[in-house]
C-alpha cells in the first residue's frame, strides 16, 4: 500500500484563476473563501486556524496580531502581489513565518497599465469615451478634446525597479526622454541611458509626466504632497500604479481641479475601494480599479510562482521569491 501523504492545510483568501486553484487543490488540503469577499483580520484568523499556508493578496491586512494568532501552525504566507506593504514583515521574521510574493512575472502587465493610464490621461480617454457613449458628440472639430502628446516629453519614473524599467522601455518607444529617481543609481546596463536624479525634488522639476512605480511602504505615505506637486512643470501629468497612500489626495485633487496639472491616471487609491469621491467629479482624471497585473496569463504566472516557491520550500530549497528567513 502507498504510504498516506498528508497534504498541508492551506487557506485561500481570494479566488485565484481556475488553473491555479486546480493545482492548489492537488497539493494542499485547501479551504477557500468561496464568495471572494475582502476579509478582515479577524476573519482571516478564524478561517486560517490550523493551516500551514495562508494565500493572501494586497486586499488582506496581515497584521502583527494575525501572524501571532496563527503562528502555532502557520509556516508560510504566500501573497498574490509583488507589493508586501500589507504584511507585518517584522512579526513574520520574529515568528519564523516565510513570506512569498510574485515579482518579475507581473512587470510587463503593470508597465502596460502605466502606459494605458499615461495615454488616457494625456489624450483625454475618459472624456472621449463619455462623449461618444452619451451621444453628445456632434462630429469632428479641429479643437475638440485637445490633449498633450508623449513624444519629446520627459517622463520621470519614480521607482526604477523591475516594473519601472519596463515602463521606461515602453515610454522610450513613444519618443519620451527617460528620467528616474531611486535611492541609488542603476548600473549603466540597467539604466539604459535614463537620466538619474538623486534628489526627488530636483527630479520633479523636469517631469512632464510623473509615473509613481516605487514599492509601497508606510514611510512613503503622502510623499507626493502639495509642495512636491508644485515642483512639477505647469500642466504636468501624474500616473500612479504603486499605492494610493503615496499621494496626498487633497493636494492632487486641488491641482487637477485648478488645472495646475493637466491630468492624472490612477490605478491605485487610498482606502480601496472607497476612493475619495471627488475623483469621480473630475474630467481630467482617468480612473482604473487596481488592474496592474490583471491579465489571465499574468495571474496564472503569479499563482504558479507561489506554488513553485512552496514546492521548493517543502523540498528544502530556498526559492527566489521568498522575502525573508
Ligand atoms: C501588487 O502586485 O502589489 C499589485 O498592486 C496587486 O496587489
Amino acid at each position: 500500500m502507498e504510504p498516506s501523504v498528508t497534504k498541508p492545510k492551506a487557506f485561500l483568501c481570494r479566488r485565484f484563476t481556475k488553473n491555479v486553484e486546480t493545482a492548489m487543490r492537488a497539493r494542499y488540503d485547501l479551504r477557500v473563501n468561496e464568495n471572494d469577499s475582502i476579509l478582515s483580520p479577524d476573519q482571516i484568523i478564524q478561517n486560517t486556524q490550523g493551516c500551514e499556508i495562508l494565500f493572501a493578496s494586497a486586499t488582506e491586512r496581515i497584521t502583527d496580531h494575525v501572524l501571532r494568532e496563527l503562528a502555532p501552525t502557520l509556516r508560510y504566507v504566500a501573497t498574490l502581489s509583488v507589493g508586501y506593504d500589507h504584511i507585518h514583515m517584522a512579526a513574520a521574521q520574529d515568528l519564523d513565518i516565510g513570506i512569498l510574493h510574485t515579482p518579475d512575472v507581473l512587470s510587463d502587465a503593470c508597465a502596460e497599465i502605466a502606459m494605458m493610464l499615461m495615454l488616457n490621461a494625456c489624450r483625454r480617454g475618459h472624456e472621449a469615451d463619455s462623449m461618444v457613449r452619451s451621444g453628445s458628440w456632434t462630429g469632428w472639430s479641429p479643437t475638440q478634446l485637445l490633449g498633450t502628446g508623449l513624444k519629446g516629453k520627459r517622463v520621470l519614473v519614480f521607482g526604477m525597479g523591475r516594473i519601472g524599467r519596463e515602463i521606461a522601455v515602453r515610454a522610450r518607444a513613444f519618443g519620451m526622454e527617460i528620467h528616474y529617481h531611486n535611492r541609488r543609481p542603476l548600473s549603466p546596463e540597467l539604466a539604459a541611458n535614463a537620466t538619474y536624479h538623486a534628489n526627488l525634488d530636483d527630479a520633479l522639476k523636469v517631469a512632464d509626466v510623473l509615473v509613481i512605480a516605487v514599492p509601497g511602504a508606510p514611510q512613503l505615505k503622502g510623499i507626493i504632497n502639495a509642495q512636491r506637486l508644485a515642483l512639477l512643470p505647469e500642466r504636468a501629468v501624474l500616473v500612479n500604479i504603486s499605492r494610493g497612500e503615496l499621494v496626498d489626495d487633497d493636494a492632487l485633487i486641488t491641482a487637477l481641479a485648478t488645472g495646475r496639472l493637466f491630468a492624472a491616471g490612477l490605478d491605485v487609491f487610498a482606502n480601496e475601494p472607497d476612493i475619495d469621491p471627488r475623483y469621480r467629479e473630475l474630467d481630467n482624471v482617468f480612473l482604473s480599479p487596481h488592474l496592474g497585473s490583471a491579465t489571465q496569463e499574468t495571474r496564472d504566472a503569479m499563482g504558479w510562482l507561489l506554488i513553485n516557491g512552496l514546492d521548493a520550500l517543502y523540498q528544502g530549497t530556498r526559492p527566489d521569491n521568498l522575502l525573508n528567513n
